[in-house]
C-alpha cells in the first residue's frame, strides 16, 4: 500500500468553473494510470438542478419531504408524484405531506401505505425504502449498517445512488468519484477503500476534496461503509420500486480486492500498517491526524462496544 503522507492538494470546494482535474489520469489501477469515474458536469449540472426544484417545491409547501425523497424522487425518477396538480412537476397539493393520510401521494406512497411522522419517517425511509441486503459481498461487514453512514456522511457528494452526482458534487473540483463504476472500484481493495474513507484522499495520493472520515466513523462502520459500496457494484439506475431495492452487483466476493476484509483484517500485517499510518498523525485528518481507532465521543458515533455485527 503506497500512502502519501502530508501531501495538501487543491480541493475546488465551490470553485466556479474550474475543470483543472477534468481528463487529467490521476486514478489508478493495479499501479496504471487511468481516468477517474465521474459524472459529467452536465449531468452533475441536472442533479443539483432537480435537487433545488424539491426543494423549491418543499418551500411551497408541496410535497413536504425529507432529504431521502428528495433524493429518490428526482435522482432516481422512481418516486415520481402519482397525481397531477400544479407547479410543474410537483403534483401534490399544497399542505400534503405526500406521507401522511392526505389527497396527493408519491409512488412510494401508494405501493408501502404505512402512515409515519416526525423521526419516524426518516427512519422508514432509511430502513424501508432503501436496499436491505440479507448477504454480504465483505466478510464480517454490514452492508445495511453502512448504508446508514452513507446517506448521513457521504451522499451530500456521491449522490443518493452512489453515481458520484450528489447535490455537492457540481462545485466540487475534481468531482466524486463515481462509486458504482465496477471496472474501476472491483480492483480496488478493501484496503485501499479503508485507506481512503478512513484517511481521505490525502492519504492515497488522491484530492482532499474527499475528506478524512476516520475521526467519525469507526473502523467496524468504515468496513460496513465498503460492504454497502460493494453491494453497488456497477448497479444500474432503477427505472422500478423492485430494482431500486434489489441492486444488482457485480463485485465477486472471492476476487482478490476482497483477501484482507472486516474478518481477517487484525490478523493481516498490511493492515496494520496501514492503521499506524493513518493513527499515527501522518495523514491529514479533522483536528490533526486521527485519534485511537478512529472514535470521538458525540454526534451520532456509536462507541465501539455498541457496533455489533450480527450475521455477516
Ligand atoms: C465533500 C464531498 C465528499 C464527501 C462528503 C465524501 N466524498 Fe468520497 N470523494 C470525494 C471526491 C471529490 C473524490 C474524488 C477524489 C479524487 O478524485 O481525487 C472522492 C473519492 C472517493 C472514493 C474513491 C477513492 C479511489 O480510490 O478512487 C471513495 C471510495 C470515497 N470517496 C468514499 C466516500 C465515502 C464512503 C464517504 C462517506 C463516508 C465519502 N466518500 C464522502 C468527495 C467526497
Amino acid at each position: 500500500m503506497r500512502l502519501k503522507p502530508l501531501v495538501l492538494l487543491f480541493c475546488g470546494v465551490f470553485a466556479v468553473a474550474s475543470t483543472g482535474f477534468a481528463g487529467e489520469k490521476r486514478c489508478t489501477i493495479e499501479g496504471k494510470r487511468v481516468e477517474c469515474p465521474t459524472r459529467t458536469a452536465e449531468e452533475l449540472q441536472k442533479a443539483v438542478d432537480n435537487f433545488e426544484q424539491e426543494a423549491i417545491n418543499m418551500m411551497r409547501g408541496f410535497a413536504g419531504s425529507t432529504y431521502g425523497i428528495t433524493g429518490f424522487d428526482y435522482l432516481t425518477g422512481v418516486g415520481k408524484r402519482s397525481s397531477k396538480g400544479r407547479a410543474g412537476k410537483a403534483t401534490l397539493k399544497a399542505g400534503d405531506s405526500g406521507y401522511g393520510s392526505t389527497t396527493g401521494k408519491t409512488e412510494v406512497w401508494d405501493r408501502i401505505k404505512k402512515p409515519a411522522s416526525g423521526e419516524a419517517i426518516y427512519n422508514q425511509w432509511a430502513n424501508n425504502w432503501s436496499p436491505t441486503f440479507k448477504k454480504s459481498l465483505v466478510p464480517g461487514a454490514n452492508p445495511n449498517e453502512g448504508k446508514q453512514w452513507y446517506y448521513v456522511y457521504c451522499v451530500g457528494c456521491h449522490g443518493w445512488l452512489l453515481r458520484g452526482d450528489g447535490p455537492n458534487a457540481v462545485f466540487l473540483d475534481p468531482y466524486p468519484r463515481d462509486l458504482t463504476a465496477g471496472w474501476y472500484m472491483n480492483k480496488k481493495t478493501n484496503l485501499e477503500l479503508f485507506a481512503v474513507i478512513k484517511g481521505g484522499g490525502a492519504a492515497v495520493d488522491l484530492s482532499e476534496c474527499m475528506p478524512a472520515w476516520g475521526n467519525l466513523l469507526q473502523d467496524q462502520d468504515i468496513w460496513n461503509v465498503i460492504a454497502w459500496i460493494r453491494a453497488n457494484a456497477d448497479a444500474k439506475p432503477p427505472r422500478t420500486l423492485q430494482e431500486y431495492l434489489n441492486p444488482k452487483s457485480t463485485f465477486d466476493p472471492n476476487s482478490p480486492a476482497n483477501k484482507i476484509n472486516a474478518l481477517n483484517a487484525k490478523d493481516s500485517e498490511e493492515f496494520q500498517e496501514l492503521q499506524e499510518l493513518l493513527e499515527g498523525g501522518m495523514v491529514a485528518g479533522r483536528g490533526g491526524g486521527l485519534k485511537g481507532g478512529g472514535f470521538v465521543e458525540g454526534g451520532l458515533r456509536k462507541r465501539p462496544e455498541e457496533t455489533v455485527v450480527k450475521g455477516y
